[in-house]
C-alpha cells in the first residue's frame, strides 16, 4: 500500500487552514512540511511557530522533512509544534543514528533522507534498523518543482532489496518531481510514501490526487 503526502510547500499561503481541509477532503493521507535553513539548502521556508499554528486545521500526519543543518536542535520544538514524523538528513548530520533515537524518545516517528547523489552504502544495517522511514530525494532538495532524476527508480528497487537483505523492510518514502506521469514506475519500484507539491497544487487537488491514485493502481497490478 502507499500514501499521498501533498507538499506544502506549494499551497496558497493566504489560506492555509482551507487548503489543509480541502487536502483531506481530496483524499490525502499526510501533509509533508518542508522546513529549510538557507544552509543545508540555499532556500528558506518555514519553521516550527507556522506548523504549530495549522496543527490544529488538520488531524493528519504531520511529516515534517527537515532540510537543517543538524536537526538535532529542533527536535523537542518540533515535537511540541506537533510533527508526527521528523525526517533529518544524512548529510546534515554529524552523529544521525543520536539524533534518530532522540526523535524516537521524543514520540516521534523518525525518518532518514539522502540526497540523490549519496550512496545508499551510507544505511547501514544499524540505521535501517533505526529509522521508522527511509527517504530517497528523487530531486535535489531545496526547491519545489523541479525535474524527477529517472535513475531514482533503479534506487528504490536497490534500497527494496538492500532492506530485504538486512530483515529491514521499511516504508520507502521518495520525494521530488513526482506526478501522474512517473507515480507508477515509483510504486512499481516500491515505494510506499509519495510526496508531490506541484502536480496536487495545480489545478484542482481533488482531482490531482485522483489521478495519482489511478495511476498508482495500475503499478499494484503489474
Ligand atoms: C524539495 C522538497 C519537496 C518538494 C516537492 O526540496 O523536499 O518536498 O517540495 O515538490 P514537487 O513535487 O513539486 O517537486
Ligand atoms: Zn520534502
Amino acid at each position: 500500500m502507499y500514501k499521498i503526502a501533498p507538499s506544502l510547500l506549494e499551497a496558497d499561503y493566504n489560506c492555509l487552514g482551507e487548503q489543509l481541509k480541502k487536502l483531506k477532503e481530496s483524499g490525502a493521507d499526510y501533509i509533508h512540511l518542508d522546513v529549510m535553513d538557507g544552509s543545508f539548502v540555499p532556500n528558506l521556508s518555514f519553521g516550527m511557530k507556522m506548523i504549530q499554528s495549522i496543527r490544529s486545521s488538520s488531524d493528519l500526519v504531520f511529516d515534517v522533512h527537515m532540510m537543517v543543518d543538524e536537526p538535532i536542535r529542533f527536535t523537542e520544538k518540533m515535537k511540541l509544534a506537533g510533527a508526527d514524523v521528523l525526517t533529518v538528513h544524512y548529510e546534515a548530520c554529524k552523529d544521525v543514528k543520536t539524533t534518530l533515537t532522540k526523535i524516537k524518545s521524543l514520540g516521534m516517528k523518525a525518518g532518514i533522507a539522502i540526497k540523490p547523489g549519496t550512496s545508499l552504502e551510507v544505511l547501514d544495517g544499524q540505521l535501517l534498523h533505526l529509522a521508522d522511514v527511509i527517504q530517497l530525494m528523487t530531486v535535489e532538495p531545496g526547491l519545489e518543482g523541479q525535474s524527477f532524476i529517472p535513475e531514482s527508480v533503479e534506487r528504490i528497487a536497490e534500497l527494496k532489496r538492500k532492506m530485504k537483505i538486512y530483515g529491514q523492510e521499511k516504508p520507502i518514502e521518495v520525494d521530488g518531481g513526482i506526478s501522474a506521469w512517473n507515480i507508477r514506475s515509483v510504486v512499481s519500484a516500491g515505494a510506499n510514501i509519495i510526496v508531490s507539491g506541484k502536480a496536487v497544487f495545480e489545478g484542482d487537488m481533488k482531482v490531482n490526487i485522483r489521478e495519482l491514485r489511478r495511476q498508482a493502481e495500475y503499478a499494484g497490478k503489474e
